[in-house]
């Protein structure tokens, strides 16, 4: 297994390149389910979870080929994928690859959509929390679609077509937001969205549908309108910025000082966590080739936050910003309000000397003046990244254990960050 080592105490300087968002990209992949025609997406950033769905998808019987370089491209492009669903073999996403990735789960509102059947295992347990699909079933159900529950499949059948609908979600979901559009994109008549995720990578699968023929209107907003359309074609579609990615990033840069330009990077994808940074000490400019983030020697000071669906501060970035306040002149308090058990870095970030107290929801952080490296392990995803943020920071040495989590989320980081004068290196095997 690999490990990352790092060795603390250097400044960030130079640019670093924002790649394609993951979370869009899963979406835009699955969106390719819904048309028989090829579906071309540019900026697929070479992640792990991407390779995941590609087995998934080829499962359905779903053609995905790379495309090669082109004239002045580098690998800070991504790569750039032709999808190509023109015939499903199987409606059935098995145990052992739903089980490898959560989000495969949301293959089962394009499959039922065009096939009229789909049987999707659960998800099961998940490191973060229950995160349970009631209301991804919810809004396939108010769109005339009958749901079982058998040997811990999900089975929704519609063999005559979805049928417009109102959805209202009790609660604001990301995953049922783009169930609820996909399901209604080749529904017959209207569907209305109510209390819907705003998130940015919403809207970009939306503009993705509308290239290949769906009627949304209002994607990014709490209120979805959907004329149901009865094909969907192929399109080109470029994969926004990873605004995780640039907040990842911008928080090292705050931890490490020095100034780092993040090119490509948008500053309207993450205005509240730019906002934090900003209170944090971080000076942020917006460029027109992207974000540049300095910090000067005058230290770190404690900022409150509280986790919220977008536009608020992202739960993907709460991890991040945590590693940052345990070196902030004074004490922080985090609010993680999306889910529960998102704490799992706390013990870790400790073992760096880090001191914080939790309390069901809220932590208590009380900032020090010097981490110390140490062995530690990666949890989950951006957990695991708030550990590489804090060992930037701390003194020796520091070795990131189980690294695949952040090989699901984070492009090349040891590539990226070290070519920004970071001392870290990939320690294979
Ligand atoms: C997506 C993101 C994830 C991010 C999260 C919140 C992807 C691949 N993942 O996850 O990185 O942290 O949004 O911004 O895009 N809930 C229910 N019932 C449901 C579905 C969700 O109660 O059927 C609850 C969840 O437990 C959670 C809250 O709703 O408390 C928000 O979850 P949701 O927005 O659905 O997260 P994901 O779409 O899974």
């Amino acid at each position: 297994m690999d490990r990352i080592r790092i060795v603390g105490g250097r400044p960030l300087n130079g640019n670093l390149r924002i790649s394609g968002a993951k979370n869009a990209t899963l979406q835009l992949m699955i969106a390719s389910l819904l048309t028989d025609e090829t579906l071309i997406l540019d900026h697929v950033p070479r992640l792990a979870d991407v390779a995941l769905l590609q087995r998934i998808l080829g499962n359905h019987g779903v053609d995905i080929m790379v495309g090669g370089k082109r004239p002045g491209e580098t690998a800070d492009d991504g790569q750039t994928l032709h999808i190509s669903a023109a015939r499903i073999v199987d409606t059935t996403a098995p145990y052992e690859l739903v089980s490898k990735m959560r989000a495969s789960f949301w293959v089962l509102a394009p499959l039922v959509a065009r096939m009229g059947e789909a049987r999707v295992s659960m998800p099961g347990g998940c490191a973060i929390g229950i995160r349970p699909v009631d209301l991804l079933i919810m809004a396939i159900e108010r769109l005339g679609a009958k749901v079982e529950i058998e040997g811990g499949y999900v089975v929704a059948r519609a063999p005559h077509g979805l049928k417009g609908g109102e959805i209202v979600f009790p609660k604001v979901t990301v995953g049922g937001t783009h169930t609820a559009i996909m399901a209604a994109a080749l529904a017959d008549g209207t569907t209305v969205i109510d209390n819907a995720a705003r998130e940015p990578e919403i809207k970009d699968v939306a503009d993705c549908l509308n290239k290949m023929g769906a009627r949304i209107t209002g994607a990014g907003t709490k209120r979805i309108v959907i004329e149901g359309v009865a094909k969907l074609h192929g399109a080109r579609h470029a994969v926004l910025p990873d605004r995780i990615e640039t907040g990842t990033y911008a928080m090292a840069v705050a931890m490490a000082g020095g100034e780092i330009l993040l090119q490509n990077a948008r500053p309207e994808l993450l205005q509240a966590a730019l906002d934090v940074l900003t209170r944090a000490g971080a000076t942020v400019t917006a460029t027109n080739e992207g974000i540049r983030v300095a910090r000067n020697g005058s230290g770190l000071a404690p900022v409150d936050v509280t986790t919220a669906p977008f536009p608020e501060f992202p739960t993907d970035l709460q991890a991040q910003l945590m590693a940052l306040k345990t070196r902030a002149s004074g004490t922080s308090h985090i609010t993680e309000t999306i889910f529960e058990n998102r704490f799992m870095h706390v013990q870790e970030l400790a073992r760096l000397g880090a001191r914080i107290q939790l309390e069901g929801e809220r932590a208590t952080i009380e900032g020090v003046p010097q981490l110390k490296g140490a062995p530690v392990m990666a949890t989950d995803l951006r957990a695991s990244v708030s550990l590489v943020i804090a060992a930037l920071a701390a003194e020796g040495e520091t070795i990131v254990n189980r690294v695949y989590h952040l090989d699901r989320g984070f492009e090349r980081l040891e590539e990226k960050l070290g070519r920004c004068g970071a001392a870290i290196e990939r320690l294979s095997g």
